[in-house]
């Protein structure tokens, strides 16, 4: 996959002067979604620099680009790499999954640090049975596929769910999936513990916020100091949304008894800018949600539920990208500019983020057709609106009781 890129890449001298390729003071191990649904993104080895500039570890990626890996071969970077919605039903096939993986992911190792490949993104959600009924079966042949190169012990394979599989994500404590799904998701479980692999969640209280913002207290949401609520089931306190979600989902793994499943937040992120009728999508709330977020995983604590173990959080995303549809939101979550420059300074003292950037730069690549990447796969260009969907269907069923504790927090 991830094929069909045009061939001519103007060479950007001015993107290496930007380049400052100065490793962070604090070194925290935050992970980026490198998303690339754009016209105007700079070359793959120039981003490599700017993964490092704010001190990601793990670069998470919609499709195989190889133009990427190979930039990112002999960095020590660690990939999450994606097959797309649109390739599940083929997967099934394990003749097409060994050449997929063979292609998309031996080819490229060890040099390009490939431990895990997420097989299609937010698929439940899509309440398409067909989709969701390939879904298990192609995680498995891509590990059976792993098993027979015998890249298993150094690859697992997953899929990165919505949060929007709860059913009762409030009070944290009672956290519950949606019933309808229980049969995928208890395979899917099954399956994580058999293989070792982890659980993906994408979580935004952005999208909490926007769809409610008289009642959901901006504070909350941006990990802003604020008296935080008590979960009356736990009795643990909780001062912002996203660690709350999160609970949330330890709780419904727990419930169904994989109180040990490691979880991942394969997305959470902050757009900078929006349209009229999205409240919250400014520079200066991005910028406090990302430095916020950047300063809590740099304590390395986890959540009052999982106060030991260290969050693996991976930031939507690296670049604006110019070619998602949907509301202006949906293309102003990067926290670079195709430029290269950072959409808005994380102000994270001693973490060297990218310096002087009054340069500017015209943009490193140009594909020479107009359609979009292959890695627009429909599951990554959807996101937004199966998220948009569920949230616009209500805060209330995501977090039924928080409407009742909010006028404790205010
Ligand atoms: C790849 O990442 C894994 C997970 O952190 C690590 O254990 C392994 O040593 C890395 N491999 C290489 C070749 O850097
Ligand atoms: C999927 O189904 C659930 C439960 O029936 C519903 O609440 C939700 O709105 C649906 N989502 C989409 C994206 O259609
Ligand atoms: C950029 O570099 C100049 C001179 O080297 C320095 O004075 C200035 O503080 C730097 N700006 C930033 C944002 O780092």
């Amino acid at each position: 996959m991830a094929m069909g890129f045009g061939s001519r890449y103007p060479h950007s001298v001015a993107f290496l002067l930007l380049a400052v390729s100065v490793l962070p003071a604090m070194v925290v191990s935050i992970g980026i979604n490198y998303g690339q649904i754009a016209n105007n993104l700079p070359l793959p080895e120039n981003v490599v620099p700017l993964v490092r500039s704010i001190g990601a570890t793990r670069v998470k990626l919609y499709d195989a680009d190889p133009r990427v890996l190979k930039a990112f071969a002999n960095t020590g970077v660690q990939f999450i790499v994606g097959l797309g919605n649109e390739y599940l039903a083929k997967m099934r096939v394990a003749k097409q999954a060994q050449d997929w993986v063979t292609t998309n992911v031996q080819a490229f190792l060890p040099a390009t640090n490939i431990t895990c490949i997420a097989i299609g993104n937010e698929v439940l959600t899509f309440n398409d049975t067909s989709l969701s009924g390939d879904l298990l079966p192609a995680m498995q042949s891509v590990h059976s596929a792993l098993v027979t190169l015998g890249l298993d012990k150094q690859v697992t394979v997953t899929t990165a769910h919505s949060l929007a599989i709860l059913e009762t994500s409030y009070p944290p404590s009672a956290g519950a999936f949606r019933q309808d799904l229980a049969d995928y998701l208890a395979q899917i479980l099954d399956f994580h513990v058999k293989t070792g692999s982890p659980f993906l969640i994408n979580a935004y209280p952005y999208f909490a916020y926007k769809s409610n913002p008289k009642q959901v207290p901006l504070d909350f949401v941006l990990f802003q100091p604020n008296k935080g609520v008590v979960d009356p089931g736990s009795n643990l306190r909780y001062d912002n949304m996203l660690f709350a979600q999160i609970d949330a989902v330890y709780s419904a793994l727990a419930s169904l008894g994989y109180k040990k499943l490691p979880v991942q937040i394969s997305e959470t992120g902050w757009p900078s800018k929006g349209d009229r009728d999205e409240a919250g999508a400014t520079l200066e709330n991005a910028k406090k949600y990302n430095g916020n977020l950047m300063r809590l995983i740099a304590q390395k604590n986890g959540t009052p539920m999982r106060p030991n173990s260290e969050l693996n959080i991976y930031v939507f995303a690296l670049f604006n990208e110019n070619m998602k549809p949907g509301p202006t939101s949906e293309r102003n979550f990067g926290l670079f500019k195709p430029d290269g420059t950072p959409a808005y300074q994380l102000g994270l003292a001693g973490i060297q983020t990218i310096g002087n950037t009054s340069t500017g730069l015209s943009s490193g690549s140009s594909r020479s057709s107009g359609s979009p990447p292959a890695s627009s796969s429909t599951g990554y260009v959807s996101i937004s609106y199966a998220t948009e969907r569920y949230s616009s269907v209500g805060l209330a069923l995501l977090f039924p009781t928080a409407l009742l504790l909010l006028p404790l927090l205010l």
